[in-house]
């Protein structure tokens, strides 16, 4: 079976655009590989976190995982910093990256153009080099990501080609991954700003529907939605970026296509079509909501990351160790 990971940062909660690019996938993709999701928060704290804040995000991330419906029978789920190979390795990444390469990164980029550079962290800048150990560790083929982690994505694969020839003559230590965005819904919009990515740090609170907001909450922010003065709905990015999110947003929490949903309102105004989206939205979150509320302080939840992180560790000392092995670490090879 084939082995597919991926990770959300415990940095906020996660927004719809989390759910659509990345979460939804993961409940499918269960399925057929062998599965890890992560609870990223090393990565986390590249920027300043509360503590006991970032612990509650950590724990309330792991249990809305379980209750959009990941399967611990399955999949494997557990949280970054529980598994010290993560960091261990990143480091040996790091090592075999150069610096250009990662000030290349976009989200380096926009990230650090908000501060001073002074005020920027190292991890800031050395944040991809643990995403690519994250996902060698488990030698995966496959990262079920939105459009954002593309070129992060890139960057693993130049990686493990490279190091692959550097060490192992071009065999096959490490796995190349491919990466999985979906056709649609690989970049939710910003309700405020549909011409910006939709993002669980933004300030103005509105932007976004988070998987926690109250049902009151979702309808208010939907009904507030930027659209255009023109009333009719229909998919443009280009030209009517705010209805066209909206749609992709509805069809992403739906059975209908974008063409269906174009079809139904044809004859209907914004008001309409925000007030029913608003309910399927609602209809999907209320029940994860329900269930993430009993798991968050359960002892359920505490089993299932000790049993997560017990799997994981032992999957990803293998791989850390073959790395070592390879580049000369240590004493002799183990
Ligand atoms: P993060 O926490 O920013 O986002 C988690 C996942 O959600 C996707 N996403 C979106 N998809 C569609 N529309 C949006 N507006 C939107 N915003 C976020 C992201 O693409 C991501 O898939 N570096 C990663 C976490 C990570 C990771 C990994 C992912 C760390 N190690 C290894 C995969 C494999 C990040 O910051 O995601």
């Amino acid at each position: 079976m084939k082995t597919i990971f991926s990770g959300i940062q415990p940095s906020g909660t996660p927004t719809i655009g989390n759910y659509i690019g990345a979460m939804k996938q993961f409940i499918s993709l269960q399925e057929s590989y062998t599965s890890y999701f992560c609870i990223v928060d090393e990565h986390a704290i590249t920027v300043q976190q509360e503590p006991l804040k970032l612990r509650q995000q950590t724990k309330s991330l792991a249990a809305l995982y379980l209750a959009i419906g990941l399967d611990p029978a399955k999949a494997i789920i557990f949280i970054q910093s529980e598994v010290s190979a993560h960091a261990e390795a990143a480091w040996i990444v790091q090592c075999n990256t150069n610096i250009g390469e990662l000030e290349r990164m976009t989200q380096f980029k926009d990230k650090s153009a908000k501060n001073s550079r002074s005020g920027v962290s190292v991890g800031l800048l050395t944040y991809p080099p643990l995403m690519v150990a994250d996902i060698i560790l488990y030698q995966s083929n496959l990262v079920p990501v939105g459009d954002d982690q593309k070129q992060h994505l890139e960057l693993t694969r130049d990686f493990v080609t490279r190091f692959n020839n550097k060490y192992s003559n071009g065999n096959h230590l490490l796995t190349v991954p491919e990466v999985k965005i979906p056709k649609s819904g690989g970049r939710i919009m910003s309700l405020q700003d549909p011409l910006k990515k939709m993002s669980k740090s933004d300030d103005n609170k509105k932007s976004f529907i988070s998987m926690l907001d109250a049902p009151a909450i979702i309808r208010k922010k939907i009904k507030s939605a930027v659209t255009d003065s023109s009333g009719v709905i229909e998919y443009d990015s280009e030209n009517k970026p705010g209805i066209s999110n909206l749609l992709t947003i509805y069809a992403s929490f739906t059975d209908f296509s974008i063409a269906e949903l174009v079809d139904r309102y044809q004859n209907s105004g914004y008001g309409q079509f925000k007030e029913d989206l608003g309910e399927a939205i609602v209809a999907v979150l209320e029940p994860i909501q329900i269930r993430h509320n009993e798991l968050i302080d359960s002892d359920e939840l505490d089993l299932i990351l000790d049993e997560g992180a017990i799997k994981a560790r032992s999957v990803a000392n293998k791989t850390l160790i073959k790395m070592k092995n390879a580049i000369g670490l240590g004493r002799k090879n183990r």
